[in-house]
């Protein structure tokens, strides 16, 4: 999955590392599937921002169509309303909660947005590359798409169809509306993907979308004259735009697109748009289109993600069997919960949740293996040397493997997580060095080496061996603080400051990746206090 550019310049111009989430529709509450691609992506900026890099995060809600209009007549407001009041009382608060560092928030109903969607169709219509046409198929309001018959499966009774990720009829619509001529890129689509083979990722997603294109494109629906909650067709007002085309454009509009050339040079195009698997082809196929024919750069990534399940299902808001994101944190916290989805399933691949599997990930990786380590190392130093970091005196083999180990694990996590989306596999690196460092404590034994440090039989060789052992703790822990700061901002700050670095060091956020594995940054003398526990004990498991 690799695709490596230089973003660490910071001229006005240079390009951003830019990454987008889907954006979601109002039309209910965030549950655990959109949590976990916008936590993804989250990490992915973190990382990169630690990195030094100049980032770009977006994420947004998609606020126009049928299904949202619908929503909002069942609960008796006006669709603006209804958006309104789930974008401010649902969706931001979520993120904020769950530390989501977002550089904007776009929503398709900001006027910042329709003025330019407007500005780009008519720009594509004066180009030929829309015309008026008539239009009858099945389609799914819960996927805002026309279905093709491949798409469906039986439904209960004789001729009923059912969409295939909904599980719900499919509506049958007929329709006199504009199309985008779609099927013109086949050849240029197929010609990009060839000359771009990590356009797609993974490949599984890739091969379903050559399979998809190799076959003709047909042209698209793009406008909507039975309802009017949408943005207008500048060129004929009885119609509104189809909200997926409305919706893709979020990714340009938020990005200066019209508005700002200078942030737009260094935001456009994309390095990653991150899609759930059922919506890849609109990313892969139809932006894509949509962007040549404006004759604008194509995004250098669309990766998907796959899905949360639970009993088999895709997780939606209908089969949560009632767990909240707010359930999880308020029981497990919030950066155990941004650690566990991307450790426990790989990225790309559908993954079950549990909640006996998230109990014992809490309580072997994050409370067993790095909490008792840092509280471990922190109340040694407290201990035995007043809390003041002590100097190495000379480092030997066993202190040399740990440096090696760091040297990997900075190594392939930077790799995995920065450029290949793998988190899982940069977690597990990371973990790796974890479990080495506790080694090294238990085959030291320093509580064994205090004995020959002070008192009765005390001698300077004891006290250097054990400053020795405690500063390489230390010292990886610090290395560790940094490794885990865009996973878990709030545990990294927390070890940061029981290792008194930031006299010595500056902020967290100031560290790079670059210098992470350069042995003995944190300087001698620093302030050790033991902090409050990383991870606590859970409590028993609420009743349902
Ligand atoms: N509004 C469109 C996206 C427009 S992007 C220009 C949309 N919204 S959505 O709210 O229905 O879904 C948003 C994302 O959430 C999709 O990527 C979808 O795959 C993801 N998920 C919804 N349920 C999910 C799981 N159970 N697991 C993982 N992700 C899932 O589609």
């Amino acid at each position: 999955m690799a695709a490596t550019a230089d973003h660490s310049t910071t001229g006005a111009n240079a390009p951003a590392y830019y990454v987008s989430t889907p954006i979601y529709y109002v039309n209910d509450r965030p549950h655990l599937g959109h949590a976990y691609t916008t936590v993804a992506g989250d990490v992915l900026t973190r990382w990169h921002r630690q990195r030094g890099e100049k980032v770009w995060y977006l994420t947004g809600t998609d606020e126009h169509g049928q299904k949202i209009m619908r929503t909002a007549e069942a609960n008796g407001v006006s669709p603006q309303e209804w958006c309104d009041k789930l974008v401010e009382e649902e969706w931001k608060p979520l993120w904020e909660h769950l530390e989501i560092a977002n550089d904007d928030f776009i929503r398709t109903t900001q006027q910042r947005h329709t003025d330019r969607v407007q500005e780009f169709v008519q720009d594509l219509y004066d180009k030929g590359e829309i015309y008026k046409g008539g239009y009858s198929g099945p389609y799914c309001v819960g996927c805002e798409e026309y279905k093709l018959p491949g798409d469906l499966l039986d439904g209960a009774t004789e001729g009923e169809k059912l969409c295939a990720v909904h599980k719900k009829p499919v509506e049958w619509l007929e329709e006199e509306n504009y199309f985008f001529r779609l099927s013109a890129y086949g050849p240029k689509l197929l010609e990009f993907y060839a000359a771009n083979p990590d356009f797609i990722q993974p490949a599984s997603a890739r091969n379903e979308v050559l399979r998809f294109v190799e076959q003709d494109l047909k042209d698209l629906s793009i406008s909507r004259s039975t309802f009017n909650w949408g943005v207008p067709l500048p060129w004929d007002e009885k119609h509104v735009l189809y909200v997926w085309v409305d919706a893709l454009q979020n990714y340009i509009t938020a990005a200066g697109y019209g508005s700002d050339p200078e942030r737009f040079a260094e935001l456009w195009p994309a390095s990653v748009h991150l899609v759930g698997k059922d919506i890849l082809r609109f990313h892969a196929v139809i932006w894509p289109a949509m962007l040549m024919a404006a004759g604008l750069p194509l995004p250098k990534r669309v990766v998907a993600n796959g899905w949360l399940m639970v009993g088999g299902e895709k997780m939606s808001k209908s089969n949560l069997t009632g767990i909240a994101p707010t359930d999880l944190t308020s029981h497990f916290g919030v950066d155990a919960y941004r650690y566990y989805f991307l450790r426990a399933i790989p990225f790309g691949t559908d993954g079950s949740f549990s909640w006996e599997d998230f109990s014992a990930r809490y309580t072997s990786e994050l409370a067993n293996d790095f909490g008792n380590l840092a509280s471990r190392a922190a109340a040694m130093v407290g201990k035995y040397f007043g809390g003041v970091l002590p100097a190495s005196a000379s480092d030997g083999e066993a202190e040399q493997a740990l440096k090696d180990g760091l040297a990997k694990a900075v190594e392939a996590a930077d790799r995995k997580i920065g450029e290949e989306l793998d988190f899982a596999g940069g977690l597990a690196a990371i973990f790796e060095f974890v479990k080495q460092v506790n080694g090294y404590i238990t085959e030291q034994e320093p509580w064994k080496v205090a004995k020959t440090a002070f008192g009765d039989g005390g001698s300077d060789e004891g006290r250097a061996r054990l400053a020795t052992i405690l500063y390489t703790a230390a010292e990886s822990l610090r290395a560790t603080a940094v490794l885990l700061n865009p996973v878990m901002p709030s545990t990294a700050e927390k070890l940061w400051a029981s290792l008194g670095a930031e006299a010595g060091l500056g902020a967290l956020s100031a560290q790079t990746i670059a210098t992470v594995a350069d042995w003995g940054r944190l300087p001698v003398g620093a302030t050790v206090t033991k902090g409050e526990i990383l991870f606590p004990r859970l409590e028993e498991k609420p009743a349902a």
